[in-house]
């Protein structure tokens, strides 16, 4: 079977395809016929070199974590599983046995791992974290789910936003952002929406941003968000200077959640704004296989309808990324298998 692999962790030039034995399925496991994967900016870390993740000796290395497929074959021991049938992969790898994982929720198991491997033709997986996929949610869109919309649904509930809320979404035009957006939408909560791009907030607007502002300064976003607002809450996936103008937008007792780094793996912050406004910061990593199959649920009742911005053929991987690198797209970029 082909694989879109690592092969130097130089960037989207570093994307090849390979040639891999097709897997068999251990006890426990099932192997699935990969039809989408969906690809995050976790994978772009790790292809830009820039994750502790994967050493530049263990190349090369084949990532893809939102594998939407069909079971090809099942492992001893698997019951509720047998070939043919359509699946969503929850990308979650936990211990079983901590305190977390006993007791819930088990996205903060003391072990919490990701599983990597879906940019190929088959998927070699735990039986037990596959999702059933109804007839009527196609695999592009299944794919889109696991980690942008579940990470996107578990921050809102952490954010305790409420209908009527107003909620700061900095860079909301990539996977969890526009997930925060839409799935914001559906609960009530009214969006400030930033991009450095004027053509995707117009986008942005339709899916249901309730505001957008344009820009990427922080010192010029700060003005446009407050003249709309005070948020109640924030989803900050970017990290960097957005965390302390986040929470100096924010109302006194607010709650920002933070589940990425991409303009800042550090930040620095106000401190007497935070604790004289009695402020909360909150991180926040995926979420519980529940989750998921509650949003698998959402997209076959019509309520969500996750965005995907373009597809791409498994040999054209290295295209998706670049894509992503240069922020080109709207929501979510899926691999698809011919
Ligand atoms: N902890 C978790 O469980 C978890 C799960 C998922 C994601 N994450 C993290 O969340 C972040 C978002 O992931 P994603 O897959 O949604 O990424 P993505 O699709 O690439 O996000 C693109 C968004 O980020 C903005 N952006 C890109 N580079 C920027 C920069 N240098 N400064 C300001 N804005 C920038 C883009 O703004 P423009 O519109 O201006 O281009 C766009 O709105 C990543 O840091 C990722 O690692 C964490
Ligand atoms: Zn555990």
């Amino acid at each position: 079977m082909r694989a879109a692999a690592f092969t130097e962790l130089t960037g989207p030039d570093g994307v090849n395809i390979v040639e891999r034995p097709t897997p068999e399925p251990d006890p426990g496991e099932a192997v699935v016929d990969v039809e989408a994967c969906s690809i995050n900016r976790h994978d772009l870390w790790i292809l830009d070199g820039d994750s502790a993740m994967v050493d530049p000796s263990d190349l090369p290395f084949v990532t893809g974590l939102d594998v939407a497929g069909v079971v090809s074959a099942v492992g001893d021991g698997v019951t509720d599983l047998e070939p043919g049938d359509r699946v969503l992969l929850c990308p979650n790898q936990t211990c079983g046995t901590c305190r977390f994982c006993r007791e819930g929720p088990e996205n903060l198991c003391e072990s919490f791992s990701l599983y990597h491997g879906g940019l190929a033709e088959s998927a070699r997986v735990d039986a037990d974290r596959l999702i059933p996929l109804p007839d009527d949610v196609d695999a592009t869109t299944a794919a889109t789910l696991p980690t942008a919309y579940l990470t996107a649904y578990h921050m809102l509930r952490r954010a305790d936003v409420e209908a009527g809320d107003l909620l700061f979404v900095p860079g909301a035009t990539g996977g969890v952002g526009v997930a925060t957006v839409q799935l914001a939408d559906v609960l009530g909560v009214r969006t400030v929406g930033t991009s450095s791009s004027a053509s995707k907030l117009d986008r942005l607007a339709e899916l249901g941003a309730d505001h957008t502002v344009r820009g990427t300064d922080p010192d010029a976003l700060r003005p446009a968000v407050a003249d709309i607002g005070t948020p109640d809450a924030v989803v900050n996936h970017l990290g960097g200077p957005y965390t302390d103008l986040g929470l100096n937008l924010m109302r006194r007792g607010g709650r920002m959640v933070i589940c990425g780094r991409t303009a800042g793996g550090t930040s620095e912050i106000d401190i007497p704004d935070l604790f004289l406004g009695h402020k909360h910061v909150v991180g926040s990593t995926m979420g519980t296989q529940a989750d998921l199959e509650r949003l698998v649920d959402l997209v076959a009742a019509g309520d969500l309808d996750p965005v995907v911005d373009q597809t791409f053929p498994l040999a054209a991987t290295d295209e998706a990324f670049a894509t992503m690198k240069d922020r080109e797209s709207l929501g979510k970029l899926v691999v698809t298998m011919d």
